[in-house]
């Protein structure tokens, strides 16, 4: 394994207060260039469902989805420190069913470490993925396999009690021994608050700038999501746009016999139709 950033590399960037920056990738060409680009990490998410799928929610999403996306990302970004995601309900019934999953996800979809939604309600389930030598990342806030009981896509942590929670299971996280901890759409002081408080590096989607790292959804970044965008979200780019453009103009090109031209085309030399008609319809 030969890695640009790898899993020791994590606490590093925290101690020396070098921002870790990580983005969702699903596929071969998007893991490719992520790679060029020289992000720290990339996350197969089960947001593939949403962005990918056009779900509403994650919770379709399969673990053998997972494993096959997670193929195509490692196969454009070989050298690139990747986490795959634990969709819903395959780590949710017992350790074995975690250890199981978590153990295929790795192997099959060679991806460096899982990521595991919850705190101290899966803590048996990340203590026995640890214990079969497999890292594991943590998600704390708004987890989206939990959507049926939050009701929509929601700010997380808006009571103290609320608060108390995610910061209590931030530290239960870091106790088992995960490696850190994504935090997402929590109000930014409690963010903060947690990112002072432990010494395993957090990552931001929505929590504001005092994270220890940032991640968010690649086709968000891009504006590739005819869905609604986050508003947590910076848009680098108007990818829907481009797209939509440029096959209407292919459409317009194709439809008035404007593609392909010449340089598109292949010619042999003094091979006309008519010489193609004497040669193949007179044989
Ligand atoms: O599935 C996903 O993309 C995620 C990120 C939003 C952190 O979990």
């Amino acid at each position: 394994m030969n890695r640009n950033f790898k899993l020791s590399d994590f606490k590093k960037a925290k101690k020396n207060q070098k921002p870790i920056v990580a983005l969702t990738a699903y596929d071969f060409p998007t893991a490719y260039y992520e790679q060029q680009a020289g992000i720290d990490f990339i996350l197969v998410g089960d947001s593939m469902g949403m962005v990918c799928y056009g779900r509403h929610n994650t919770l379709q999403v399969t673990l053998e989805d997972i494993i096959k996306h997670s193929q195509a990302v490692r196969k454009g970004a070989p050298e690139t420190f990747v986490v795959g995601d634990m969709p819903f309900l395959t780590y949710q019934i017992s350790t074995e069913q975690a250890v199981e999953n978590a153990g295929k996800l790795v192997s099959q979809g060679e991806v460096d470490a899982v990521k595991v939604e919850g705190g101290q309600e899966v803590a048996s389930q990340i203590k026995s993925i640890l214990n079969c030598g497999i890292a594991v990342m943590g998600h704390l806030g708004l987890t989206p396999q939990s959507i049926s009981k939050y009701g929509g896509y929601r700010l997380q942590g808006k009571t103290v009690e609320k608060a108390k929670k995610i910061y209590q299971d931030a530290l239960i996280l870091e106790e088992l021994g995960v490696f850190s901890i994504v935090l997402e759409f929590i109000p930014q002081e409690l963010a903060e608050l947690i990112t002072e408080k432990i010494t395993i590096p957090t990552i931001g989607i929505g929590s504001g700038n005092k994270c220890d790292g940032q991640i968010l959804v690649i086709h968000d970044l891009m504006n590739f999501n005819p869905d609604v965008i986050p508003k947590f979200v910076r848009t680098y780019a108007n990818l829907g746009q481009t797209y939509t453009q440029s096959i209407s103009q292919y459409s317009e090109d194709v439809r008035s016999g404007n593609f392909p031209g010449e340089s598109e085309s292949t010619k042999i030399k003094n091979f006309t139709v008519d010489e193609y008609r004497k040669l193949i319809e007179q044989k």
